[in-house]
């Protein structure tokens, strides 16, 4: 019989690794993970890892032999700076691999006779605000409101929203025999912080680069203005986030996609934080004007009212909790 896990992708990047830790902590999930890259050492017999593309089908085709899919954690993707410079494979990540991922997990809810859950984490990218006015204006976007990114990354996650609605609900409208669909959940994350893990190749980078370099010791200059604002979570809080999503009874869901957040804070204010716990950080401000313009476009904070009323969302680290109880003290002790 084949064997019933949890697939996720992209599961050596930083959602990934934190996911895995979670999920090997409950001790209770056959967890399938896929990436291009090995699993650093300390991850390593927490789950059945694949060293390989989700770009090569007769891989994913060994795969569903072998393994039958409850639900899809489909992390894998070339974030928004990343993606400036290699736009073509940003696409073809980001849009071709998401929708040979959602095809699997149509075939796997068709063979099943039941859907399989597919969580994909969107971004803040997805929106794109003309100039600062607005983004002074209009401070907490809605779901609905300015769908116009300016990145390749923002558009290949707009659409990989779209794709997976299209899954879910219309997909083969025009055939006789209607397939039982998957049933796609998405979250518009804003700026992740990791303890844990530095990000790489994307444009909310400057948060967690910050912290990471005063715990270092190594100056850092800060790649954007510092009255510039976006919003940010803790690494735990995005995994309760998909987690909670996941678990949500779908009766609850009025929506596909939806905002979650946790707090709004400009670089400054991130630098002040900095600067209680490491006094002695040298952080100064200069910023890359082509980097900057995409942080302008990004909203200064988003409305995650709908998640709260639907399936209860609430982070658990505001401002000051991740920065002294979480980062702080992990950071510390990461590179004592
Ligand atoms: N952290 C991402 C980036 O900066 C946004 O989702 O690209």
């Amino acid at each position: 019989m084949r064997k019933r896990v949890v697939m996720v992708t992209g599961s050596a990047g930083e959602i990934g690794q934190a996911l895995i830790e979670t999920f090997a902590a409950c001790g209770d999930t056959n967890l399938l993970t896929l990436d291009l890259r090995p699993l650093p050492p300390e991850l390593e017999g927490k789950s059945i890892h694949i060293v390989g593309d989700i770009l090569d089908d007769s891989l994913l085709g060994r795969l569903v032999t072998e393994y039958e899919v409850d639900t899809i954690y489909h992390l894998a993707a070339l974030l928004s700076t990343r993606a400036e410079f290699t736009p073509e494979l940003a696409h073809r990540v980001n849009v071709e691999g998401t929708l040979r991922l959602l095809r699997l997990a149509a075939e796997q809810s068709e063979w099943q006779g039941q859907p399989v859950r597919f969580i994909f984490p969107s971004s803040i990218a997805a929106y794109g605000l003309p100039d600062l006015e607005t983004k002074a204006r209009d401070s907490r976007v809605r779901e609905w409101d300015w769908n116009t990114p300016t990145t390749m990354y923002g558009c290949n996650k707009l659409y990989g929203e779209m794709l997976g609605s299209y899954y879910s609900t219309n997909y083969r409208q025009l055939a006789a025999d209607r397939p039982v669909m998957l049933d796609f959940r998405a979250l518009r994350f804003p700026g992740l912080i990791s303890a844990f893990t530095v990000p790489s190749g994307g444009t909310s980078d400057y948060g967690p680069e910050m912290i990471h370099a005063a715990a270092q010791g190594k100056p850092y200059a800060c790649f954007v203005r510092e009255d510039s604002r976006i919003p940010f979570m803790a690494m735990p809080d995005a995994v309760k986030a998909l987690l909670d999503l996941a678990a949500a009874p779908k009766a609850a869901l009025s929506r596909e996609v939806y905002n979650v957040t946790s707090f709004s804070l400009s670089a400054g204010e991130i630098r002040d934080l900095v600067l209680e716990a490491f006094p002695e950080a040298q952080i100064t401000f200069e910023p890359d004007l082509r980097r900057q313009g995409i942080i302008d476009s990004w909203p200064a904070d988003l409305n995650d009212n709908p998640a709260r009323r639907d399936w209860g969302w609430s982070p658990e680290y505001d401002a000051s909790r991740t920065f002294h109880d979480y980062l702080i003290p992990n950071i510390r002790e990461r590179y004592r």
